[in-house]
């Protein structure tokens, strides 16, 4: 079985889209799923919260990293191979005492001046914004279908807004999750980039994405707009046709979440003070976790581990 593939994206910036992949790789390996994490943005957040720093640094300077990869293939030699940038067991976070499964296809602060290289050497080459993410997606898709064969799920953070990349991961997406928080702000435009994200898959050779996207509720906090905001949300996924469906799990606005994501491999005090999964992220958090590792698993019919 090669592994799903969950595309978590979201227009807007801060929602948690970060927050989700960390928190759910670490829930699905700690329920025994081997994951690989894709990071595809430029802020290499999801790189440094698994990696730690000193990793994730000798991976920038050896280029084993998402752009490194794609300059290879796009404006380089083609000699790299997907397994070449990436790093198995970068967690050193247990559960049950075995170090969870986790690789990391890291990404860099490189990676935005590479996409405007690849964009000024393909649009040179009269290639159009259709060309270049159809190139892209192309060395994606098949090198990800080799790579995958190793998982049961590649989770990939995508950046704020769309860019070719998000694009891409859209495509080749099992799944899209679009992490949201539940006020004006936030959900204003939501209808708009689900439905543009289903249409995403129309396009020519590629297949229409086999189920909608799916909306997860972040940062929750006990205030009347985000319930109101949660519940509108709610009625709009069981209307007529709707842009998007929506997990029954909702993520609470908790120290404990952005305390697991500073808990980074070499933080200082990281190895003594959180190298348990459950102590990572704390009673309220872990079993909300679960009940999104369920949830996701029976959405994309998945056997249990
Ligand atoms: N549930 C939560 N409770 C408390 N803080 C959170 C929660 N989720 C995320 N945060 C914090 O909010 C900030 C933004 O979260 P995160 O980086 O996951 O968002 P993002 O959507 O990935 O942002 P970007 O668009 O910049 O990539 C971070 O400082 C993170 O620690
Ligand atoms: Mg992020």
């Amino acid at each position: 079985m090669s592994a799903k593939i969950i595309a978590v994206a979201n227009m807007k910036g801060g929602v948690g889209k970060t927050a989700t992949v960390v928190s759910m790789a670490e829930a699905l390996a700690a329920s025994g799923y081997r994951v690989l994490v894709i990071d595809l943005d430029a802020q290499a957040n999801a790189s440094i919260c698994l990696a730690g720093d000193a990793l994730l640094a000798t991976l920038m300077a050896r280029q084993a990293t998402i752009e490194g990869f794609l300059h290879d293939r796009l404006l380089g030699k083609r000699q790299m191979s997907l397994a070449d940038c990436i790093r198995n067991n970068v967690s050193n976070v247990s559960h049950l005492n075995k170090q969870l499964a986790i690789s990391l296809l890291p990404s860099s602060p490189e990676l935005r001046n590479f996409e405007q290289l690849l964009i000024y050497e393909l649009t040179k080459a009269k290639m159009s914004w259709a060309d270049i993410v159809n190139s892209l997606a192309a060395v994606m898709s098949t090198h990800l279908g080799k790579a995958r064969k190793a998982y049961d799920f590649v989770l990939i953070d995508c950046a704020p807004g769309i860019s070719a990349l998000t694009e891409v991961s859209i495509r080749l997406a099992d799944l899209i999750i679009v992490p949201t928080i539940a006020d004006f702000l936030s959900t204003f435009g939501l209808q708009n980039f689900c439905a543009t994200m289903s249409s995403r898959g129309l396009s020519e050779q590629v297949r229409r994405p086999a189920r909608p996207p799916y909306v997860l509720i972040t940062r929750r906090r006990q205030v009347r707009i985000h319930a109101e905001t949660a519940a509108m949300l709610r009625d709009e996924a069981l209307a007529d046709k709707p842009a998007f469906a929506m997990f029954n799990t909702e993520i609470p606005e908790t120290v404990a979440i952005g305390d697991a994501l500073g808990q980074t491999v070499d933080a200082p005090s990281a190895k003594a003070k959180y190298p348990i999964f459950s102590q990572k992220w704390g009673p309220i958090v872990v079993p909300l976790l679960q009940d999104l590792v369920d949830e996701l698993t029976e959405v994309l019919d998945v056997d249990r581990a």
